[in-house]
């Protein structure tokens, strides 16, 4: 529809061929580099890479021609996750979970109760000072070098049969969550059951009725066309999620010095521009869903905030992982 489709047109710099990533600055042409993403073109996660992929082009005359494939083309996160360690892709965009089961110490970015804002959390994740060891951890071992984050919002739980108003109306339910044990867990705390699926799976799984919810953000809702298949929306807001850009560890070591460094500038000013789309494109999803049917409402936080505190205490386990919380907490205002 119209307000999300004029605001993302705009800031997409929508062409005749409707997209971005076309080679049209001049210089000699890199190899293509190939970056995985399983949003649609209408996301701020796309869009922002889109524009990253535009300005590297142009700031490098060609050396850095990257192109990026929107709706998992190149293949969902767990799969994407592989072809990039393998270097059959060059870049990824993944979801915090996805890298837990590589390294747990990444659970610390996919907990409940650890950030406080979306501002809070990107004060943390794009801190090298934070957050540095952890991105290059795997590097010798996966053959991967986390670059930066966007966020992911507050996520909440959605599904086809009721308002979710504490812990005892999630009973029974079946609930999607994301590929990983803690996510799994997490779930169960909450009183559900859950089951792990890809996200291009969940619009099948829930108009079948194999599941009966999911739990994303307002945005991933509409753009999945999840709202379709599952009208009431519960402001759980029981965590706040964080997507990785990734590159291949050989393919980044190619890099020389000052492509390296114009390649962290230009993220930091992707992650500029991804904060300015995210919250009209978060309200925007809102209202267009309202507007279709769904139904939003409050929970009482007090009941799920008690289930989901002993999820976190658990999952912290490590030295790396606590003195990482230890590190964000002291980060919130
Ligand atoms: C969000 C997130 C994706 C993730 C998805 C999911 O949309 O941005 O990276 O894959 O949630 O729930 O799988």
């Amino acid at each position: 529809g119209g307000a999300m489709a004029a605001l993302l047109c705009s800031m997409a710099a929508c062409g005749a061929d409707g997209g971005s990533t076309g080679a049209s600055s001049g210089g000699t042409s890199g190899k293509e580099l190939k970056l995985s993403i399983n949003q649609t073109e209408q996301h701020p996660n796309y869009i922002a890479l889109a524009h990253l992929a535009d300005r590297m082009r142009e700031r490098t005359d060609g050396r850095i021609n990257i192109k990026v494939y929107p709706n998992a083309v190149l293949g969902a996160q767990t799969e994407s996750m592989q072809s990039l360690e393998q270097g059959v892709i060059d870049l990824a965009s993944l979801s915090a979970p996805q890298l837990v089961n590589l390294n747990t110490d990444f659970q610390v970015l996919d907990l409940p109760l650890v950030f406080d804002s979306v501002e809070h959390q990107m004060n943390c994740l794009n801190d090298p000072d934070l957050v540095g060891d952890l991105y290059m951890s795997l590097a010798d071992s996966h053959n991967m070098v986390i670059t930066g984050a966007y966020t992911q919002g507050a996520r909440s739980v959605y599904n086809s049969k009721q308002p979710i108003v504490t812990p005892d109306d999630m009973k029974g339910l079946k609930i999607r969550v994301q590929e990983t044990d803690t996510q799994v867990k997490m779930i169960e705390a909450m009183g559900a059951t859950a089951s792990p699926l890809s996200f291009g799976e969940v619009y099948g799984a829930l108009q079948t009725g194999v599941i009966d919810g999911a739990e994303n953000n307002q945005v991933s809702y509409i753009t999945m066309k999840h709202y379709e298949v599952a009208k009431y929306y519960s402001y759980t807001n029981h965590l706040i999620g964080a997507d990785l850009t990734i590159v291949n560890a050989d393919v980044y070591n190619s890099w020389s010095d000052e492509d390296k460094e114009v390649w962290q500038e230009e993220f930091a000013a992707s992650v500029d521009e991804f904060n300015e789309l995210w919250d009209a494109t978060v309200a925007d999803a809102e209202e267009q869903t309202k507007a279709a049917g769904s139904q939003y409402n409050e929970v009482d936080a007090d009941a799920f905030r008690a289930v989901l505190q002993p999820v976190t205490e658990a999952a912290l386990t490590t030295e790396t992982q606590k003195a990482l919380y230890q590190a964000f907490r002291e980060r919130a205002e």
